[in-house]
C-alpha cells in the first residue's frame, strides 16, 4: 500500500495523549506550538478550534475525533486535583467519533474507508495528528442521501456542508444569532437549497410547502415566484371567526383586563350562541361542536348603541354584539352594565381600526369561507407562502401568528395519514422571541400554545419549525429544547450565550465561548441534521436570493432631499387613517 496515505506525517503532529476516558481522549499541546495554526501543503490548519477534526494513527486504521476544547493544563490539573506545576501548557480534549482505512479503489486512487462509532481505542502517550483536508472529505461525506447543502465545512478547504432534510425540518431547528449575524440570509439559503432539491435530486415533481411568517416584510425579495400574503394589499384574509375560544378573549378583551372573568364570561356565552346559530344555518351538526370550533359569525354593529345595548330603545340583538346584550341584566343600574358595554365597545374599536379589516372584516351569511381561508396558506399554487406581518399592530401579530400555525397544523391534525405523509409543512418563525416569548403575558398566551403544540406534536403530524431568533434567552425555553437542530450564529450578548449553552448538549459547552468570534454568515451547526458538529460557512447567496435588507444607509439617504410638507401631509394621511 501507498505509505503516503497510512503513514503518519509527522509534520501535522500537535501533541500527545495523556488520558484515555471512553471516547474522549485529553491530550497535551505540544510546547513548541505557539501558534495556534500550522500550514501543510499550503493550507492552514487551526490547531485546537472547537470543531475540528484530530486523528490517532492505530497500525493500518486511524481513530478520529472532534476537538471539544482547548484550555491550560494549570486548569485541567486544577480540576484533577494534582497539584498545579506552573506552565503554560495547553490541553486539547476531543471527542473519539470515527475511525477509517484506507483502501486501494483502482490503479494507484486510494480511499478512505470511514465509518461512525469506534471500536479501537488510542493509548497514553500516542501523538494526535491535524487531518489532512484530503482526508475531511471522506469523513464529512457526500450528497448521498436525502440532504441539502448548507454550506462548506470552515477550515476543511471547501468540503461541502450538508443537512439531512428530513431531520432539519421534521424535528425541528433552531438559528439563532445577534443581529446582522446572518439568520435571515440563512434562512433563504436552507430554503432556496430546498426549492433546490428537486432538480438536483432529479423528482419529476417538486412541491415543498414553505409558509414565512415576516415580520419585516423581508424574504418577498428573495423569492421571485412567492405568494405574498399581506394586509397592506388586502390578501391576508384571517377574520375572527376562526379564532378559538383563547385567541378570541385575547382580541376581545384585550392584554389588560385577560383575567377579567366577567367579561370572559360574556365572550364565551356569545361565543356559544352566535356559533350554534350559524351550525343551524350551515345545517352543520351542533352537539360536535364545541366553543372552539371554526364556525363563522357575524359581529354585528356597535353604531348608535346606547350604555344598555338599545339602538333607537329596541335592544339590539345582530351576531355578536346581540348576544351580548341579549345577557345583559334587567333595568337601568348603570353599574350592572358596565362589563358588557366595556366589551361592546372594545369590538367596536376594533372594527374602526383600518389595520385590523384583515381581521375584522364581516361574514357574509351565505356560504362556508372555511375552505377558502385554509387555501390561503396550503395551496398548490406556490410553495413559498410569505405571511408579511409587518403592517398588524404588535397587540395583535401574536393573535394573527396564533391563528395562521393553529389553521395549518388543526388541518394536519384531521388529515388521513396518507394525505398527511403527501404534503408535509414548514412554518419560519421570524422573530420568535417576539410571540413566542419566555413570559408569561396575556397578549402572547395564544401564540404560545399555538407554536408550543407544533414543536411538541408537529412532527408527528407533518408540521416542521424553523425557529429564528436574536434573543435566544428571550424564547420560550420548551419551544427551544423541543429543537433537535442548531445553527448557531454570532452571539455577542453573553446572556444569550449562556442560554445557547444551557439548551445545547454538554458536549457542546466548549463551543458557546467561540460563538462571539464567529464572522457574518459563519455558525456552528449541531444536532440531528448535522453529519458532526461543524464549524459552517453558509452559502453565499446572490443579492437577489437574499431578503432585503433593513439597514438604513445614513451617508446614501442624507444625501437626498429631506421631506416636503406635500410629502408630509400623504404620510400623516396616512398614519391618521391607519392605512398604507
Ligand atoms: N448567505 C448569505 N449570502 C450572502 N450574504 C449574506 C448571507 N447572509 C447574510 N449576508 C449579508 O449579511 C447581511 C446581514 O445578514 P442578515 O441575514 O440580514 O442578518 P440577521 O438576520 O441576523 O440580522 C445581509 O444584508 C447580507 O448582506
Ligand atoms: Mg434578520
Amino acid at each position: 500500500m501507498d505509505s503516503k496515505y497510512t503513514k503518519p506525517i509527522e509534520n501535522l503532529a500537535i501533541g500527545k495523549i495523556i488520558e484515555v476516558d471512553g471516547s474522549r481522549i485529553i491530550a497535551e499541546l505540544d510546547p513548541s506550538i505557539s501558534e495556534l495554526s500550522r500550514v501543510f501543503a499550503g493550507e492552514n490548519y487551526p490547531i485546537g478550534q472547537f470543531g475540528s477534526i484530530i486523528k490517532v494513527h492505530f497500525g493500518r486504521r486511524t481513530i478520529y475525533g472532534l476537538v471539544s476544547r482547548l484550555r491550560m493544563k494549570s486548569d485541567y490539573q486544577l480540576e484533577k486535583g494534582i497539584p498545579v506545576v506552573g506552565s503554560d501548557e495547553r490541553i486539547i480534549e476531543a471527542e473519539l467519533f470515527g475511525e477509517g482505512e484506507w483502501r486501494l479503489k483502482a490503479e494507484s486512487e486510494f480511499t478512505l474507508e470511514f465509518e461512525r462509532g469506534v471500536a479501537t481505542y488510542p493509548l497514553p502517550q500516542q501523538t494526535i495528528y491535524l487531518t489532512p483536508k484530503l482526508e475531511l472529505r471522506f469523513i464529512y461525506g457526500d450528497a448521498k442521501g436525502v440532504v441539502i447543502q448548507l454550506g462548506e465545512h470552515v477550515g476543511s478547504g471547501g468540503a461541502p456542508c450538508y443537512a439531512d432534510l428530513n431531520e432539519l425540518l421534521g424535528k425541528h431547528t433552531a438559528i439563532l444569532g445577534s443581529t446582522g449575524s446572518g439568520k435571515s440570509g440563512t434562512v433563504a439559503a436552507v430554503i432556496h437549497s430546498i426549492l433546490e432539491r428537486g432538480e438536483i435530486a432529479q423528482h419529476t415533481h417538486w412541491h415543498p410547502q414553505v409558509i414565512i411568517l415576516d415580520p419585516h416584510n423581508e424574504y418577498g425579495k428573495a423569492f421571485p415566484k412567492h405568494q405574498r400574503l399581506s394586509t397592506d394589499e388586502g390578501t391576508l384574509k384571517l377574520p375572527y371567526w376562526l379564532l378559538d375560544l383563547e385567541e378570541s378573549l385575547s382580541l376581545f378583551i384585550g392584554k389588560t383586563e385577560f383575567a377579567a372573568t366577567s367579561q370572559s364570561n360574556i365572550i364565551k356565552n356569545a361565543l356559544i350562541y352566535v356559533r350554534e346559530q350559524t351550525a343551524e344555518r350551515l345545517g352543520l351538526d351542533k352537539s360536535q361542536l364545541t366553543v372552539d370550533s371554526p364556525v363563522p359569525y357575524i359581529l354585528g354593529s356597535a353604531e348608535g348603541l346606547d350604555h344598555f345595548g338599545c339602538k333607537g330603545g329596541v335592544l339590539y340583538e345582530e351576531g355578536l354584539i346581540g348576544a351580548i346584550n341579549i345577557q345583559r341584566p334587567d333595568g337601568k343600574d348603570k353599574n350592572k352594565h358596565e362589563d358588557f358595554s366595556k366589551v361592546v365597545r372594545k369590538i367596536d374599536s376594533l372594527l374602526k381600526d383600518g389595520r385590523l379589516k384583515f381581521m375584522m372584516n364581516g361574514w357574509d351569511g351565505e356560504q362556508d369561507p372555511l375552505p377558502i381561508v385554509v387555501n390561503q396558506f396550503l395551496t398548490q399554487n406556490t410553495t413559498v407562502q410569505i405571511v408579511d406581518l409587518s403592517g398588524v399592530p404588535n397587540e395583535v401579530a401574536g393573535v394573527a401568528s396564533a391563528a395562521i400555525a393553529r389553521i395549518v397544523f388543526q388541518l394536519k391534525v384531521w388529515q388521513s395519514e396518507t394525505e398527511r405523509q403527501n404534503s408535509p409543512v414548514l412554518l419560519v418563525c421570524e422573530e420568535a422571541h417576539r410571540y413566542v416569548p419566555n413570559r408569561g403575558e396575556a397578549q402572547y398566551e395564544a401564540a404560545q400554545s399555538a407554536i408550543r403544540r407544533i414543536a411538541k406534536e408537529g412532527r408527528k403530524y407533518g408540521v416542521g419549525l424553523l425557529l429564528v431568533s436574536q434573543r435566544p434567552s428571550e424564547v420560550e425555553a420548551t419551544v427551544l429544547s423541543q429543537c433537535n437542530s442548531w445553527i448557531v450564529l454570532r452571539i455577542t450578548n453573553d446572556a444569550d450565550r449562556e442560554h445557547v449553552r444551557s439548551v445545547l448538549p454538554d458536549s457542546m459547552s466548549g463551543l458557546t465561548k467561540m460563538l462571539s468570534g464567529l464572522r457574518r454568515q459563519e455558525a456552528i451547526f449541531v444536532g440531528q441534521a448535522a453529519t458532526l458538529p461543524t464549524r459552517v460557512m453558509i452559502r453565499n447567496l446572490l443579492a437577489e436570493q437574499l431578503p432585503r435588507s433593513n439597514d438604513v444607509d445614513f451617508d446614501k439617504g442624507w444625501q437626498q432631499q429631506a421631506l416636503t410638507l406635500e410629502q408630509i401631509n400623504l404620510v400623516v394621511k396616512k398614519w391618521r387613517y391607519q392605512s398604507k
